[in-house]
């Protein structure tokens, strides 16, 4: 049913794999079209409780399709970016984690595709950077705006005006992504995540996510209110009785996801 990509589900986790490995995973029109198609798929499939996302061969991958990009005017070229945010967009209104397996290269749209994720784990072997300003252009799936909130406004500005590529060990260190490991531990570290994650209450992982994506941008007044009602919310589910009951009772919670 896809072409760009491959989606399998298998024990609760979403399996997303950008399949373009000749093209460095580049992603074009089709490739962002099947993407969200595939995260619709996932919200919509109770059966799904994470997604991992990752590329095939040795680019997670390697940003936008230069090739496509290099036909378009800016009518286009809007279209096309926004595309791309109404993707990463939509990974961050979910209220499914989603986890980034970046396996390799992760350039200019791999980057952000990344930045939209929940947490990044990375193989020792990946490479990230923003190296829009190479082809005369700028970050345009999020990287201005995801990027500063994740490292900094300087680290952000010395990644996107030096389009400097940065090892994993670096990206870890300044806050880019979360973990690194082995190549071969990618798969598993991410699988053991998503477990971890999928053992807590769902009801509660998902109003976390969007509690912390909503407020993050608001001021502090507006985003306590958030929090107030959102915590309020929580306390709706059969989950919060069976957490709390478990606990008192010194049993392991049962979550119903109710
Ligand atoms: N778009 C289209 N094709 C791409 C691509 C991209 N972003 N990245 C790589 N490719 C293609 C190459 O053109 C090449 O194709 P051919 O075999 O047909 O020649 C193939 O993938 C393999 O690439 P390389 O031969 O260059 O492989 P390498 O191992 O020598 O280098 C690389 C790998 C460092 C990732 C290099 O390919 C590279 O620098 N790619 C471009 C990275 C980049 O500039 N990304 C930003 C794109 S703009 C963007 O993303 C805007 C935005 O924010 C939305």
């Amino acid at each position: 049913m896809y072409e760009t990509i491959k989606y399998q589900v298998s024990e609760n986790i979403g399996y997303v794999t950008i399949n373009r490995p000749k093209a460095m995973n580049a992603l074009n029109g089709q490739v962002l079209d099947e993407l969200y198609a595939a995260f619709t798929e996932a919200a919509a499939d109770e059966q799904v409780k994470a997604v991992i996302l990752t590329g095939e061969g040795k680019a997670f991958v390697a940003g936008a399709d230069i090739a496509q990009m290099n036909q378009l005017d800016a009518i286009e070229g809007r279209a096309l970016i926004a595309k791309g945010h109404k993707v990463m967009n939509y990974m961050e209104s979910i209220e499914k984690p989603f986890i980034a397996a970046v396996n390799g290269f992760a350039l200019g749209g791999g980057c952000e595709l990344a930045m939209a994720c929940d947490i990044r784990i990375a193989s020792e072997k990946a490479k990230f950077g923003q190296p829009e300003v190479n082809l005369g252009i700028i970050p345009g799936f999020g990287g201005t705006q995801r990027l500063p909130r994740l490292v900094g406004k300087g680290m952000a500005k010395y990644m996107i005006m030096t389009a400097e590529m940065i090892g994993a060990e670096e990206a870890c260190r300044i806050g880019l992504v979360e973990k690194v490991v082995a190549p071969e531990e990618l798969i598993p570290a991410c699988e053991k995540l998503a477990q971890t994650i999928m053992s807590k209450a769902p009801i509660a992982i998902g109003i976390a996510k969007t509690t912390i994506n909503n407020g993050y941008d608001l001021d502090m007044r507006a985003a306590s209110a958030l929090e107030i009602e959102a915590f309020a919310s929580t306390f709706a589910s059969q989950d919060k009785t069976e957490g709390m009951t478990a606990f008192l009772e010194k049993k392991e919670a049962k979550f119903q996801n109710k």
